[in-house]
């Protein structure tokens, strides 16, 4: 195959001259140096050496049904012979588009009828931004700005889902950020935030609490939409207790406030349930979908909205300015289509509630009493496991001596992706996995943990 013709260090010199990834230091990687991947196999890469990784982490959250599917891959080869693309804007639209549209309202939550297509999780976000913006003014509220997100939530790397994003790194790197319309409230962080001696039940109304606070001093009026993720990914795998969502709802529909709910990562059924919102009981006004939609085939999102809002839209805001060269690509949609097909034919999704997640709660149990974890958490087939400078206390490392960094560093020589956000080692493996391929997995991330530790003379 074509990228055999270079050995590997050609490969890794090549990047560095030339490729700028997301999310690097790119002078300390000329040290580290790029492992370049080749092939990918159900829960399985190889990289130009040879060497076999247990993805622990589908890619990044999104391949759900593993790699390497040939009935995707089939979809994609149809639609491009038969219409490689299409453009919707103009009057103009596709089967593909139509068919998967009709799908995703089939089984998401009810009330929510009306797709716009992107390419990435980002996107969706700025889409929902600009409508929940647009459905405020076309009311008459052209008060009702500001958005409420969370601390430590992801939303993406554009100025606006940037913004909506609570890591003060992701605002630092954008300039002015957050932008003037959008603002932060605490994060139902149960190991950082819950005050001691209070239930997990009882801190998770006092988390909801925040909003109604943030509401109250903003005042209702200028308030237009709570921003959340329904479990927490790349700010540190946190969990909500089970109290938290209801008690927003509430709140949302007490100061008639929109609630746009981003499972980029949770949907799909990294929960257990297809979608975070069934299984939190969510009723949403709008869903952000990408990542698992394809597996992450080919780049595509969804952006879901209720009859609530895109009724006013349709009816009272004729042309919206708004849309994307790729929105609906006809071979994204096609690949969506199939993913969702394999998911559904084989069950995957309740195979995964039934099957993995109990085994995947039985092995995080056994980390609890290591020495160098501070916390362990999860919720369906995402973990975080804490790592801390003193487990007695909680204290956590301090942020330069990037303890989850050198964590993933040794479990990805150990032949595993385990990605360190901070210093919470995440864990979100491919639905498709198997109870010997999760006990391997399990396997490395003990190593890896153990070796840190010794490096750190904790062991
Ligand atoms: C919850 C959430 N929303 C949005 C995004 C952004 O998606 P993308 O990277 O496709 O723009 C991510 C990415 O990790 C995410 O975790």
């Amino acid at each position: 195959m074509v990228y055999r013709q270079l050995e590997t260090r050609q490969w890794q010199d090549l990047d560095e001259a030339h490729y700028l990834h997301p999310f690097t230091d790119h002078k300390a990687l000329r040290s580290s140096h790029s492992r370049v991947a080749v092939r990918g196999e159900g829960v399985y890469v190889w990289d130009t050496e040879g060497d076999r990784i247990i993805d622990g982490l589908s890619g990044l959250g999104c391949v759900t049904i593993g790699y390497g599917r040939k009935e995707l891959v089939e979809a994609a080869t149809a639609q491009m012979t038969d219409l490689s693309f299409c453009q919707s804007f103009f009057n103009t639209s596709h089967p593909a588009a139509i068919r998967l549209a009709e799908k995703l309202v089939q089984i998401t939550p009810e009330g929510l009828n009306h797709v716009f297509f992107q390419c990435s999780g980002s996107e969706a976000n700025e889409t929902a931004v600009r409508a929940i913006r647009r459905y405020w003014k076309l009311k008459g509220q052209p008060d009702k700005r500001m958005i409420i997100a969370r601390e430590k939530a992801y939303h993406g790397s554009t100025q606006v889902a940037a913004s909506l994003s609570g890591l003060p790194d992701m605002h630092e790197a954008g300039g002015d950020l957050p932008l003037d319309f959008i603002t932060h409230v605490g994060t139902p962080y149960a190991y950082r935030n819950k005050p001691e001696g209070m239930s997990d039940e009882d801190f998770g109304e006092l988390a909801a609490s925040w909003l109604e606070d943030k509401i109250l001093e903003l005042g209702p009026e200028n308030v237009a939409a709570f921003y959340a993720e329904p479990a927490q990914s790349a700010g540190g795998s946190i969990c909500p207790p089970m109290t938290y969502w209801p008690a927003i709802q509430k709140i949302c529909r007490k100061y008639d406030v929109l609630l746009a709910v981003d499972e980029v990562v949770m949907g799909f059924g990294r929960t257990g349930k297809w979608f975070g919102s069934f299984y939190y009981g969510i009723q949403p006004d709008f869903m952000q979908l990408g990542k698992g939609l394809t597996s992450g085939y080919l780049p595509l999102s969804a952006c879901l909205m209720s009859d609530r809002v895109a009724d006013v839209l349709i009816e009272d805001g004729g042309e919206w300015a708004h849309g994307y060269t790729y929105s609906g690509h006809p071979s994204c949609c096609a690949v969506a289509l199939a993913n969702i097909e394999v998911l559904q034919s084989e069950g995957i999704v309740e195979r995964a509630e039934a099957e993995l997640v109990p085994h995947f709660e039985a092995k995080l149990a056994e980390f609890v009493d290591h020495p160098l974890v501070g916390n362990v958490r999860s919720v369906g087939l995402m973990a975080g496991i804490e790592l801390v400078a003193n487990k007695a206390t909680g204290e956590a490392f301090p942020f330069e001596q990037r303890v989850g960094n050198q964590c993933s560093v040794e479990a990805l020589k150990l032949g595993l992706a385990f990605r360190d956000n901070g210093d919470t080692m995440a864990l979100m493996p491919p639905l498709v996995m198997t109870i010997a391929e999760m006990d391997e997995m399990f396997a490395i991330a003990r190593q890896a943990i153990d070796a840190t530790a010794k490096k750190l003379g904790i062991m």
